[in-house]
């Protein structure tokens, strides 16, 4: 691919479309979202007003972090608490198309038009890219960024219209952009991290309580194989509970799931071969966390999973 003449495309695109006015975009500080707000601020400078969305599905001090490294750059983000809306709208749902719903639909309907109607902006700029479009379209899974694709006509739905540059491209010609952007490595290289945040990573319940439970496991999983090399890893809580033995004492604790997965374009994945001293240190540290006394490894290949679990 050539990157610059992708690049001076989608701006010169973004650039026509907004015209004078004014865009939004949520930066979660993923490769993909954090390419759109580069194109965006190329395009259309300060009438590009970037939002990170604190939807309580983020992991430990993201907010604060993906602020301050584009403030570094001096790309002004927005802070918005939205975490009430979204553990709101969560409350109660266990089924995963609904709870994929609801993140959908507290973004676009509630967070977003609001924003819209703060700024008086009229596009919202997204990075969908194309692997999320083919998954949606072919039943798979309901991407939460996807809208046009299955029929939603934003303009009418929400007021306002959607732009997205990064929908022909797949998750390693993001990074290639990324690169030839400046972006630090630790933004173009940045592991996956869906959309719905650690909803996607909680079976049954996202409450609080068990947000919290999950996100230290995350905690953990990320320092532990930082240097694995792997293209996604993550802690996943099962609505299951098992016996253990805790000071002595029966426990009925949870369980966390490992997964560490290889691929190229998330469309297919294997388990990595973690050593076994790794899967055991990070065992006995997921294992310390409240509530929690068992840690699986995950060896299934997508398909017949995928990479997420909700
Ligand atoms: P799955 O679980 O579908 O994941 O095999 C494929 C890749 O996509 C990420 N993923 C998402 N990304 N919004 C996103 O932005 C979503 O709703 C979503 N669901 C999954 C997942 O982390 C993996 O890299």
């Amino acid at each position: 691919m050539d990157c610059q003449a992708f690049i001076d495309q989608q701006v010169g695109e973004i650039k026509e479309a907004v015209g004078g006015g004014v865009a939004i975009n949520a930066l979660s500080g993923g490769v993909d979202s954090s390419v759109v707000t580069v194109l965006g601020y190329r395009a259309l400078g300060e009438n590009l007003r970037t939002f990170f969305i604190d939807d309580a599905l983020m992991r430990e001090g993201e907010p604060e972090r993906v602020v301050q490294r584009f403030a570094d750059v001096g790309i002004h983000v927005g802070l918005v608490d939205a975490r009430a809306e979204f553990l709101g709208a969560l409350k109660g749902l266990t089924d995963p198309e609904q709870k994929r719903q609801a993140v959908t639909d507290t973004f676009y309907s509630v967070v977003f038009a609001r924003l819209v109607g703060e700024t008086g902006a009229r596009f919202l700029l997204h990075g969908t890219i194309l692997t999320d479009i083919e998954e949606t379209v072919a039943g798979i899974k309901r991407q939460h960024n996807i809208l046009a694709q299955v029929g939603i006509d934003t303009e009418e739905a929400y007021g306002y219209g959607v732009l997205e540059p990064l929908k022909t491209l797949r998750k390693d010609g993001v990074r290639e952009v990324a690169r030839a952007l400046g972006l630090p490595a630790e933004v173009s290289e940045r592991i996956p991290f869906p959309g719905p945040g650690l909803a996607t990573r909680i079976v049954g319940e996202v409450n609080e309580e068990r947000l919290d439970t999950v996100r230290k496991a995350t905690t953990i999983v990320e320092e532990e194989l930082a240097d694995s090399g792997a293209f996604q890893y993550m802690a996943v809580l099962l609505n299951d509970y098992a016996t253990g033995i805790r000071d002595g004492e029966r426990e009925f604790g949870q369980i966390i799931v490992l997964r560490c997965i290889d691929s190229v374009d998330a469309r297919t994945a294997t388990a990595v071969r973690l050593p076994w001293e790794k899967l055991e240190a990070i065992c006995e540290r997921i294992t310390r966390i409240p509530g929690v006394n068992r840690c699986l490894y995950d060896l299934t290949p997508k398909p017949p999973a995928t990479i997420e679990y909700v």
